[in-house]
């Protein structure tokens, strides 16, 4: 066969061909991001952020966490970001809620979504929410008997999903039946599967997302992944390979735990929409106005952030010619003449 003349017919569809297909792509930055800054970050930053994000096109932005203060200082004024932002119709402003009491703090604030959170790992359960999984489980069934009350939606994540740094790999059959138990007893709405140290490799996040959506055909799943080892975006196209349309994202990068060791930031929001938008997939999301907004981030929280795309541009933002490039052309052209 002419494996020359190949190439020059259509190409064959690939499992990644976005046939302008939508990729909901979820902002985390407000809140998985700022929580483990060391500075501080205003509150009326914090509240301009979101309000940019949002203002780009992210449909679902995680504005903040209602935890314990002395847990997360970093996020203490969650209710007073809630109460300020401007809120956009059919944008869903969720929160991170690991209690009854967060819960709550969560409803009274209008938060479209509660995003419960326990860990798929013993130990990053005892060390993140000072709960045994059990006691979580239970007062996660408090949590979203509140949410029901008050017609708030509830995801559930689940933290190590894809493994776990003090245990390591946490068995897929774990994983699912800790879903089955969120979605049958807990009535999520949807579930997030956190790789919340960036443990998890491509075929594993195809080989899970397709057990899940088997197992869970009518339950909205989202992949959270964060690029502690480089394999973030790689996990992201092996999730939409194995089925998966929702991914969490940071903008500029950020984000981590603080209590689980070697975490850094998630997934890059910009890095992902760019890269989603050229293999003809459709993220709703204005590129230009969340790259200005991630351009905001080094002066707030007051280092550099892993962006990429921020310090590179996008794919066609050209650049100008080198200034010396009529003498070079001349010169080429000059060979030429003098042959
Ligand atoms: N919001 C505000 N305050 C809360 C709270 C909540 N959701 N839950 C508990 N608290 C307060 C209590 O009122 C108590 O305050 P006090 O010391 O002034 O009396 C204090 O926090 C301790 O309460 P307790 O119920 O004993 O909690 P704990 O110390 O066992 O901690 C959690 C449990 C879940 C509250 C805490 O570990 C936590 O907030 N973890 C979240 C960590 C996180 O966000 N990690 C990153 C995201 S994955
Ligand atoms: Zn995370």
């Amino acid at each position: 066969m002419n494996t020359l003349a190949s190439n020059t017919t259509t190409p064959t569809p690939t499992v990644w061909d976005g046939a302008r297909r939508r990729i909901h792509v979820q902002e985390v930055g407000p809140r998985d991001g700022l929580q483990v800054e060391q500075r501080f970050v205003d509150t009326a930053e914090k509240i301009a952020l979101v309000d940019a994000l949002s203002a780009a096109g992210l449909a679902k932005i995680e504005v903040s966490s209602f935890v314990s203060p002395k847990a997360i200082p970093q996020l203490r004024d969650a209710e007073i970001v809630f109460n300020e932002i401007h809120r956009v119709p059919g944008v869903v402003y969720t929160a991170l809620v690991p209690n009854l009491r967060g819960a709550e703090r969560a409803i009274e604030s209008g938060a479209g979504e509660l995003n419960l959170v326990m860990s798929a790992s013993h130990s990053h359960n005892l060390a993140n929410l000072q709960m045994t999984q059990a006691q979580s489980f239970a007062v996660l069934a408090q949590a979203a008997a509140a949410a029901r009350a008050a017609g708030v939606a509830v995801n559930v994540s689940l933290s190590c999903a894809f493994g776990c740094p003090m245990e390591g790999d946490v068995a897929e059959s774990a994983v699912l039946d800790w879903c089955a138990r969120y979605i049958d007893e807990l009535g999520a709405d949807g579930v997030t599967l956190c790789d919340t140290t960036g443990m998890a490799y491509p075929t594993q996040v195809e080989r899970l997302t397709r057990a899940f959506l088997q197992r869970f055909p009518g339950t909205p799943l989202t992949l959270h992944f964060h690029n502690t080892r480089g394999m973030g975006l790689a996990n992201v196209l092996a999730g939409i390979a194995g089925g998966a349309d929702r991914f969490d994202a940071s903008f500029g990068g950020i984000g981590g735990c603080p209590y689980a060791p070697g975490a850094t930031g998630n997934v890059c929001t910009e890095e992902i929409v760019h890269a989603l938008e050229l293999m003809g997939y459709d993220t709703g999301v204005d590129l230009p106005a969340l790259l200005a907004a991630s351009a905001r981030l080094p002066a707030l929280i007051g280092h550099d952030i892993p962006s990429q795309l921020v310090k590179a541009g996008r794919r066609l933002d050209l650049h100008a010619l080198p200034d010396n490039f009529a003498e070079t052309r001349d010169r080429a052209l000059a060979r030429d003449a003098a042959r």
